[in-house]
Formats: C-alpha cells, sequence, structure tokens
C-alpha cells in the first residue's frame, strides 16, 4: 500500500467523514441536472415524461430529485454496487416522503441487463458510461439503453472535454468542511485511456485519498454522437453551456448547437431521441 492509498487515521476528520456525502456535495447539483431534462422532454415531446431510469445511479440522489418534482413521477436507480445503493436507500430513499417512497425503486442490476419497466427517459449521468473503453462496448450499451426506453423515449448523458481534460493535473475545490480534489492521474493518448481519482482533504489536514477511482475512456464529442446514431437513436443534439457576460463563466443554461467553442474545459449535455 503506497502513501497516498493509506485509510486516515481515528480521531480525523477523514475518518470520520462520509465518502457518499463528500461525492454528492461536490459533484452533483441534482436539482439542475433535473430542471434540464424535465424542460429539454417536454420541449421536444410536448408532454411531461414520467418513468425515468437513472443508469449507473450510486446514491440513487438523482432518483429522488425525480420522485419529489411531481406525484406521477416514478424512478429506478440501476448500480451494481450493493454498499452505494444500501447507502443511497438509508440515506436518501428513506428521507423522502413514504408517498414518494412508493414511487422510487434502487436497483442492484447490471445496466447492460436492465429487467424493468420502458422508460420515458434515461439517464447516464456523470460521465459513467466512460467505463466502457471499446467503440463495440459502447455502442452495446447505447443499443440497449435504447430497447430500455418507451417509444417517444430519450437518453440524457453528460460529457466532459477541453484541452485540460487531457492533462495529467490534479484540481482543487473547496467546499463547506472539505476540499474536494480531481486527479486526472493518467492518460495514455493511444488508446484514449485516462486514470482518475478523487481525494477530499479536511480542516485538520487529515486525507480521505482515493475515495473514488475512475477507470475508463475519454470518448470525444464526435465519437459520441457517432455511436449514438450507430445504437439506432433518431436524433442526436449535443448542448452546449452559455456564458455568463459579467463573469465570462458558464451560467448553467444549456442550449442545442452544433458549435462549440475551444474552452479549456468544458461540460455538455448531449440528448439522444429514440
Ligand atoms: C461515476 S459513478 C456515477 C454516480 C452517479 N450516476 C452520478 O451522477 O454522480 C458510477 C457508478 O456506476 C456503477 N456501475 C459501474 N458499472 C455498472 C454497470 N455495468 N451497471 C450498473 N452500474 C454500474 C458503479 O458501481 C458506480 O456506482
Amino acid at each position: 500500500m503506497g502513501k497516498k492509498d493509506k485509510p486516515p487515521r481515528k480521531g480525523t476528520l477523514a475518518y470520520e467523514a462520509d465518502r457518499h456525502a463528500c461525492y454528492e456535495e461536490a459533484v452533483q447539483c441534482v436539482e439542475s441536472e433535473i430542471d434540464f431534462v424535465d424542460d429539454t422532454y417536454k420541449k421536444l415531446r410536448r408532454r411531461r415524461a414520467k418513468v425515468l431510469r437513472e443508469d449507473f445511479c450510486g446514491t440513487g440522489n438523482t432518483s429522488c430529485e425525480w420522485v419529489r418534482r411531481r406525484k406521477t413521477n416514478t424512478a429506478i436507480g440501476l448500480d451494481l454496487d450493493q454498499e452505494v445503493l444500501d447507502w443511497g436507500r438509508r440515506n436518501r430513499v428513506e428521507k423522502l416522503e413514504p408517498e414518494q417512497q412508493s414511487r422510487i425503486r434502487l436497483l442492484n442490476q447490471d445496466v447492460l441487463a436492465a429487467d424493468c419497466e420502458a422508460a420515458d427517459v434515461i439517464l447516464a449521468m456523470n460521465f459513467s458510461y466512460q467505463l466502457f473503453k471499446t467503440r463495440d462496448a459502447l455502442r452495446e450499451y447505447f443499443r440497449r439503453a435504447r430497447e430500455g426506453l418507451s417509444d417517444d423515449g430519450i437518453l440524457f448523458i453528460d460529457a466532459y472535454g477541453g484541452h485540460d481534460s487531457y492533462k495529467e493535473i490534479e484540481e482543487k475545490t473547496k467546499h463547506k468542511g472539505f476540499t474536494y480534489y480531481w486527479d486526472q492521474a493518467k492518460f495514455n493518448p493511444i488508446t484514449g485511456e485516462m486514470l482518475c481519482h478523487i481525494h477530499f482533504q479536511f480542516r485538520d489536514k487529515s486525507w480521505l485519498r482515493n475515495a473514488f477511482t475512475y477507470d475508463w475512456r475519454m470518448w470525444t464529442l464526435p465519437e459520441l454522437q457517432e455511436i449514438l446514431v450507430e445504437a439506432g437513436y433518431r436524433k442526436v443534439q449535443v448542448y452546449w453551456e452559455g456564458t455568463d457576460e459579467e463573469t465570462g463563466e458558464g451560467n448553467g443554461e444549456y442550449f442545442p448547437t452544433n458549435e462549440g467553442e475551444d474552452d479549456p474545459s468544458w461540460i455538455v449535455y448531449i440528448v439522444a431521441e429514440k
């Protein structure tokens, strides 16, 4: 075990910390994600989506937001890791109103062998599909997701890129009670494979290192759009983030376009209609 992998010492803030809670705080904003999904589905389909399937759901936080939105909404979260599903059930699902709880299920299932009702919306967020490293494997996932959609269903994925995304660099962001580190540890330009870690550091300087590790492939936007079309989606559209005129930073509003900018780092949504 290297120095970087040492578990935190008893009595430190890192030892007491909950890695799933820190993850949600650092990388998720389920309210704005669901705003985008809900509004975009309504614009494209002229009706509200009801059934949402959250692939690679982790704690199921996004599914919980979906059932909070409307009484007619139901959610199914799929993940292979029983530990994270149990955490989500205890800390997220059980905190919902009983009636809301009756409209959500977190299932231990492989997204490639999903066995549940057809969904109006399937989400594959926080770049989770990047764990499929070959074109064939990724196309197969997109194809099976398409089969899991209702006739007018829509798949929503996010993607990130820009020249900073290919560098072996570490970026840190302060949050209440901890600092979040996104560590792009190893990039292989020949295969496109990237090894990334998430670390958290606390006020007493203690660390939760390698709290999460991602061994995945950096897919480009042209590749993702082509593979989605190959998987059978009728229409595939990238939604780029608008710019706040005062700060020059992203404004959290995403719009459909075929022309992006050479930003060092960007995040987009891709919307793939069945
Ligand atoms: C990056 S996390 C995504 C968390 C969440 N979707 C989010 O937006 O923050 C990836 C999750 O995918 C799960 N996973 C990996 N392979 C899977 C598969 N084949 N089927 C279902 N879940 C899988 C992992 O257990 C992990 O919880």
